[in-house]
């Protein structure tokens, strides 16, 4: 019983680790690591149940004088060395296993692919494309890529602020214009829609969990669960004067688990 638990217990150890450094779903890397765990304690269980004596046991006095000790009959050594071994290779696939968080630590999330692309222009949900001067400065608006109001991981929030409110980096300047700047609605904690704008303080809320996004600075988290930035979404105006998008955002929407399990 104890030696087909710890054979359990390291084969789940090993499926655990190769689960995580394949970027397999975190449930089952979560389960196996589970399974590994439950595998050790039975077998440790039932070793010990094994090893208790089944009766009550009287040794006999020995004659007095130095006596050679009792052999053990040799399929008894066979049976402890390699319930032994066994032992001693459920303790190094722990060990391994023990690298699972370093592999999720190392990974970056993967790009994401929404329904935004070069030239898409921006819509209200009911369909309606949006204009640079359509926003007055200080009003939200959620929209969407023309003809794709039915994708929800592309949902946007469109803001209006001041000409000069924005501190972006150097690399991102040109992704606003005439004061509109856009974001993911998604939040990056848990995935709630980022559904408030407090225009005075030029944050965005986002209900769930409380977590504050900076605008000026690009969404960057000020406080709350977040860790992460709303990804922006760089802007242009077309001959017609319509809000188009530049391209898909550059960095991954939403928490970065749903990438990694979808
Ligand atoms: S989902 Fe937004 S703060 Fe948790």
């Amino acid at each position: 019983m104890s030696a087909v638990a710890l054979i359990v217990a390291i084969a789940a150890a090993l499926a655990c680790t190769a689960a995580a450094a394949l970027g397999l779903n975190p449930a089952l890397v979560g389960g196996l690591a589970a399974l590994s765990a439950a595998g050790v304690a039975i077998a440790a269980g039932a070793a010990a149940v094994e090893l208790r004596a089944s009766a009550e046991l009287t040794e006999p006095r020995h004659a007095r004088g130095p006596s050679a000790p009792e052999k053990l009959p040799a399929d008894a050594i066979a049976r402890r060395g390699v319930f032994g071994r066994l032992w001693w290779l459920a303790f190094a696939s722990f060990a391994v296993m023990g690298v699972v968080p370093l592999v999720s630590l190392g990974r970056k999330p993967r790009r994401t692919r929404t329904a935004w692309s070069p030239g898409a222009r921006l819509v209200t949900p009911d369909g309606n494309p949006l204009r640079a001067d359509d926003l007055v400065v200080g009003a939200v608006e959620t929209v969407f890529p023309q003809g794709r109001t039915d994708a929800p991981e592309s949902a946007v929030l469109l803001l209006r602020v001041r000409d000069d409110a924005m501190r972006l980096p150097p690399a991102r300047a040109d992704w606003v214009r005439q004061g509109n700047v856009a974001f993911s609605k998604i939040c990056t904690h848990a995935g709630c829609p980022v559904a408030l704008y407090r225009h005075a303080t030029q944050e965005l809320y986002c209900p769930c969990h409380q977590s504050v996004f900076d605008v000026p600075s690009g969404a960057q988290p000020k406080s709350g669960p977040a860790t992460r930035a709303l990804p922006q979404l760089a802007l242009d105006v077309d001959n017609e004067g319509y809000l188009i998008a530049r391209g898909d955002f550059t960095d991954p929407v939403g928490p970065d688990e749903w990438w990694r399990i979808v």
